[in-house]
C-alpha cells in the first residue's frame, strides 16, 4: 500500500444512489431547489466510502435491492425514493435496508427539497475522521495492543481520537489502556442508539483524558452490540472527532461489518507463526468482503523463522508493518500503562507511522 502522506478528506454532500437516469434528472432538479450539489453513485460498490460520511443518503428503488445485497450498514438520515408505481413494495425493502422514509415522486418533491436544504447546506464542513479497524488473526494476536497504541498515538499527535471496543469478548478496551476506573458511559448504556447520535454529547459523556475517548465494553453482563448503534456512533465521531480507532472481534457481527464498511483502512494483527496464519486466513477471508484496503500486521517472534513477507503473501495481503515482542509493554500494561504512552519502542514507533500516514499530520515522538 503506497504511503499516504496527505489524504483528501471526503466531501460530505447527499448521496444519491441510483442509476435510473429519469429518477436522477428528478434528484439533481430537487437538490438544485434545495440550494446544494450531490454526490452521485450508480450503485453500492461505489457508494460505499461515501455511504456513512454523507449527512443524507437517497437510495432510488432500482438500487434498494443491490444495497441489501452488499449489506451496506443501517445508517441514519436513509431515504428510499421512487416514482409512484416503482415502489411496490416498498416498504418492505425500505426496512431491510434501514431506511427511516419512503418518498414517492413527484408527491414528495417539496419534502425532498426540503431535505436537500437541510442537509445540503452544513455549511463548510470540518474534515471527517479517519477510521482504522484492527482485527487480530487469532486470538491474543495483539490487535487490542495494537488499537490501544494506534489511539494513544493519534492522541499524542493532538488528533481528536476515539477507540471503540467492538468486541464483545476482549475483556474492555478500557483495561488496555488502564482506564478502568474512570468515569463515563460505556457500550451497554449506549447500545440502544439507533437515531443521530450527538457527536460532542457522545464525546462529553465517554471516559477521556486529553484528545482521547474510549467507548468500551464493561465488564457486567454480555450483550451484543446493534449495528445501528455502531453506525451512529461512527457518524458522530467522522463529525466530531479527527482520528477513530476499531478493536474487532474476530468473528465478525453485524456491528463490526458496520465498522468494516466505514473504515479508511483495517489491520490484521498476525502472529509469525504457521498456525496463526492458518487462521488468519480465514479472518482475512471474512473481513475482505467489507474492506478493500486490507494490511496485515506481523508480530514477532518467529519461533520457525518465518518471515513477515511469506505470512504477508500467503495471506494476499500487502504488508502493513511488523512488530517486535515488546516485554516492556506487556510489563506496562500490568501497571495499569497504556501501551506506546512513551513514545518509544517498536509499537509506538509503528502506530505513529501509520496515524501520519492515514492523516498527514506528523507523529509525536517520545516524550
Ligand atoms: N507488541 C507486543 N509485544 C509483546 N507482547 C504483546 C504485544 N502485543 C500483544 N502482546 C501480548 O499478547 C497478549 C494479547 O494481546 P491482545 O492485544 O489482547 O490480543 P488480541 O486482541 O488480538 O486478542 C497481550 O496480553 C500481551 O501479553
Ligand atoms: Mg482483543
Amino acid at each position: 500500500m503506497p504511503p499516504r502522506t496527505s489524504v483528501p478528506s471526503p466531501v460530505r454532500r447527499p448521496l444519491v444512489v441510483t442509476g435510473d437516469g429519469d429518477l436522477l434528472d428528478d434528484l439533481l432538479r430537487l437538490a438544485a431547489a434545495g440550494g446544494t450539489e450531490v454526490e452521485l453513485a450508480p450503485d453500492p460498490a461505489a457508494a460505499r466510502t461515501r455511504w456513512l460520511p454523507a449527512p443524507l443518503v437517497l437510495v432510488g428503488v432500482d438500487q434498494a435491492q443491490p444495497c441489501l445485497r452488499a449489506r451496506l450498514p443501517h445508517r441514519p438520515r436513509l431515504v428510499l425514493v421512487g416514482h409512484s408505481g416503482q415502489l411496490d413494495p416498498g416498504w418492505q425493502v425500505a426496512e431491510l435496508i434501514g431506511a427511516e422514509h419512503v418518498a414517492t415522486l413527484p408527491a414528495a418533491e417539496p419534502w425532498l427539497v426540503d431535505r436537500f436544504a437541510e442537509h445540503g447546506a452544513d455549511g463548510p464542513v470540518g474534515p471527517a475522521a479517519r477510521v482504522v479497524a484492527v482485527l487480530g488473526g487469532r486470538g491474543g494476536a495483539g490487535a487490542s495492543i495494537l488499537a490501544g497504541g494506534l489511539a494513544v498515538s493519534a492522541a499524542r499527535a493532538r488528533l481528536r481520537t476515539l477507540l471503540v471496543d467492538a468486541d464483545p469478548l476482549g475483556g474492555g478496551l478500557d483495561l488496555v489502556l488502564g482506564w478502568e476506573q474512570l468515569e463515563g458511559l460505556r457500550w451497554p448504556a449506549l447500545s440502544d442508539a439507533d437515531g443521530r447520535v450527538d457527536a460532542p454529547a457522545l464525546v462529553r459523556a465517554l471516559p477521556s483524558r486529553g484528545d482521547l475517548v474510549v467507548l468500551s465494553w464493561d465488564r457486567g453482563d454480555l450483550l451484543a452490540l446493534p449495528a445501528p448503534a455502531m453506525a451512529a456512533t461512527l457518524d458522530a465521531a467522522r463529525r466530531g472527532r479527527d482520528f477513530v480507532v476499531v478493536d474487532l472481534p474476530r468473528q465478525l457481527d453485524d456491528a463490526a461489518v458496520t465498522a468494516l464498511q466505514a473504515a479508511d483502512r483495517a489491520y490484521v494483527v498476525v502472529p509469525a507463526e504457521l498456525r496463526a496464519t492458518a487462521a488468519a486466513a480465514r479472518v482475512v477471508a471474512a473481513a475482505a468482503t467489507h474492506c478493500t484496503e486490507l494490511a496485515v500486521i506481523v508480530r514477532g517472534p518467529a519461533p520457525g523463522r518465518l518471515r513477515a513477507a511469506e505470512v504477508a503473501r500467503a495471506l494476499g495481503l500487502p504488508l502493513g508493518g511488523t512488530l517486535r515482542p515488546e516485554p516492556a509493554i506487556v510489563r506496562g500494561l500490568e501497571r495499569g500503562e497504556a501501551p506506546a504512552a512513551s513514545g518509544r519502542g517498536p509499537l509506538a514507533a509503528l502506530c505513529q507511522r501509520i496515524v501520519a500516514e492515514l492523516t498527514g499530520v506528523p507523529s509525536a515522538g517520545a516524550a
